[in-house]
């Protein structure tokens, strides 16, 4: 295997430290003196998206300084590699195809294209079949609510996008559970008649206890109710690449839609794990979905680095991670439909950028993937913003903002654009401790309480951030969006020279949690665990006695 040139072997590394020192006792603020087209000069445009990343901590310079480590890292290379379908999941020996679960044409395409082509026609006619009231339930009576069973990567990405997509729903409502507290199964099938309900159990592995936990209670529900075992096929639907063990379960292979190796689960929303937003939406809206994400791949592989939306947004995760010891990223979408879009990121990101070697197995000497968090404004800001603002932590935000609201009330609407445009200002010009005691003495207070006082009030400012727009939020800026952040991820990746495509890490708790289930079910002792978990576990044990 090749060695991987390194981050901090790159011969930009230096220099990047260098200007990192500068630009912590700069203004962003100040910038855009110095700068007077900054606001128009860092803007960006692709896919229907808006990129504002003039409010950062970066100067010309320190970008030209970004831009140079992207020829000698690699990253030009493998870009064009991910699109051609070269096994740059080096640890698992695969492609990693989810940009082709979203191409409109054959031209010069992977040969898997055909398998995907023929994977949508079963997700349309299944979409179909479900819209037009045809699939029927075992007592005759037309499905209208659809469970997608699933977790992680399973479950995120559709449950993000059929609830974003709300406004554009048909007549078939959606639910998710993906938890193996039974309460989250016990919740959602509360509201159902088992008589209308249909299950998609989605697991590319067909493997995961949690989703093969709470499809057997959902099959134990419909037989309870009156069903038969060959009813099952009238309200199981699987989607996975293993055929065989969904068989085992029950599900006809009539009823299987494919998963393959090459996407990985996190990537996977573009194939027929997305299928129950395919139903939700419908399966023209679903394609407009498809086509967003392609646009934004289109940019991503054509453009140069300058004006190149994911990279950029990748430089600056590396800029901050790396040379201002960030460690963290806020996302916070301006928009109650895209509230979970915190949540899917942080799959994306930290299960593909969670990693500690390089592509050739070395440890890295320095951070990678940073803790992504966040919530949908304004909630956030009554919560969290403090720390935001006056904390000691450097969190570069992403405001993601949606021009024009479905609801038909947009003088709320203006409430919520003017908060999200004031959260982005305030953080970067902050308040002086002068001008905080300015404000106390304007509201009566003297001048000694008002000094007392001051610093309290003050606020640093320069803190960094993003403004991302969209028109509205419609299926195809959803999919410019949500491609937009793969790649970034993919950008990031491969500058720190770390492979995003694997997840290893979750592999032992889950061996151990198989190990521990054995031991607490009274099947398995082989050997004490420490003496904190033998505690719990005896005191699990006499909660149940
Ligand atoms: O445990 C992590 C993981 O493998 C994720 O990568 C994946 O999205 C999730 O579990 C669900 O996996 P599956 O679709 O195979 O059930």
């Amino acid at each position: 295997m090749t060695t991987r040139v390194l981050l901090s072997e790159l011969p930009g590394y230096g220099k990047l430290q260098a200007l990192a020192d500068g630009v912590k006792a700069a203004s962003i603020e100040q910038f855009f003196t110095a700068q007077p087209n900054r606001a128009s000069d860092f803007t960006l445009a692709a896919a229907g998206l808006g990129l504002d990343y003039s409010k950062h901590l970066v100067t010309p310079p320190v970008l030209a300084q970004l831009l140079d480590l992207v020829k000698p890292s690699g990253l030009d290379t493998d870009i064009q590699s991910l699109f051609g379908g070269e096994p740059i999941n080096n640890t698992e020996g695969r492609p990693a195809l989810h940009t082709l679960l979203r191409a409109s044409s054959d031209q010069g395409l992977p040969d898997e294209f055909n398998q995907v082509r023929a994977a949508r026609a079963t997700m349309q006619r299944w979409a179909g079949r479900l819209n037009s009231g045809e699939q029927k339930g075992y007592s005759g009576a037309t499905i209208t609510d659809v469970v997608n069973i699933g977790i992680g990567g399973s479950d995120l990405g559709p449950r993000l996008v059929t609830e974003a997509l709300k406004p554009f729903q048909g007549n078939i409502s959606c639910h998710y559970v993906a938890n193996v507290d039974p309460a989250d199964l016990q919740d959602t099938l509360l509201e159902l008649d088992p008589e209308s309900t249909l299950f998609i159990v989605c697991s590319k592995s067909f493997r995961t206890e949690e989703t093969l936990t709470n499809s057997l209670a959902a099959r134990a529900w419909l037989l309870n109710a009156g069903a038969s075992e060959a009813d099952l096929d009238k309200h199981f639907i699987a989607v996975t690449s293993n055929l065989g063990a969904a068989a085992d379960f029950g599900i006809p292979a009539g009823n299987c839609l494919p998963m393959w190796d090459w996407v990985g689960g996190r990537y996977s929303v573009w194939s027929a794990i997305g299928l129950s937003c395919a139903i939700a939406i419908g399966w023209d809206r679903f394609e407009e979905f498809l086509a967003g994400a392609e646009a934004m791949d289109t940019h991503f592989r054509s453009s140069p680095p300058a004006t190149n939306m994911p990279l950029i947004m990748g430089l600056l995760e590396v800029w901050y991670g790396n040379f201002l010891q960030a460690g963290n990223h806020v996302v916070l979408p301006y928009d109650h439909g895209l509230r979970r879009l915190p949540d899917f990121l942080q799959q994306l990101t930290m299960e593909s950028n969670g990693k500690g070697v390089s592509l050739d197995g070395r440890a890295l000497p320095y951070t990678t993937g940073p803790v992504l968090w966040g919530s949908a404004g304004t909630i956030g800001q009554h919560s969290f913003h403090q720390l935001l603002h006056q904390g000691t932590l450097l969190c570069p935000a992403d405001f993601v903002l949606p021009l024009r609201t479905h609801t038909g009330m947009g003088e709320q609407h203006r409430r919520l654009v003017a908060n999200c445009l004031a959260q982005s200002r305030t953080l970067m010009v902050g308040r002086s401790p002068e001008a905080a005691r300015t404000a106390l003495l304007g509201r009566g207070l003297g001048g000694d309480e008002a000094s007392r006082l001051a610093p309290h009030l003050a606020m640093p400012g320069n803190r960094p951030n993003s403004v991302i727009t969209m028109d509205s939020v419609n299926p195809g800026s959803l999919g410019a969006l949500l491609a937009l952040y793969e790649h970034r991820t993919f950008c990031s990746a491969r500058l720190w020279g770390i492979n995003p495509f694997d997840q290893w890490g979750v592999e032992l708790g889950k061996e151990i949690g198989t190990d521990i289930l054995g031991r607490l079910s009274g099947q398995t002792s082989a050997g004490a665990m420490d003496p904190s978990t033998e505690r719990l576990m005896r005191a699990w044990r006499n909660a149940q006695s």
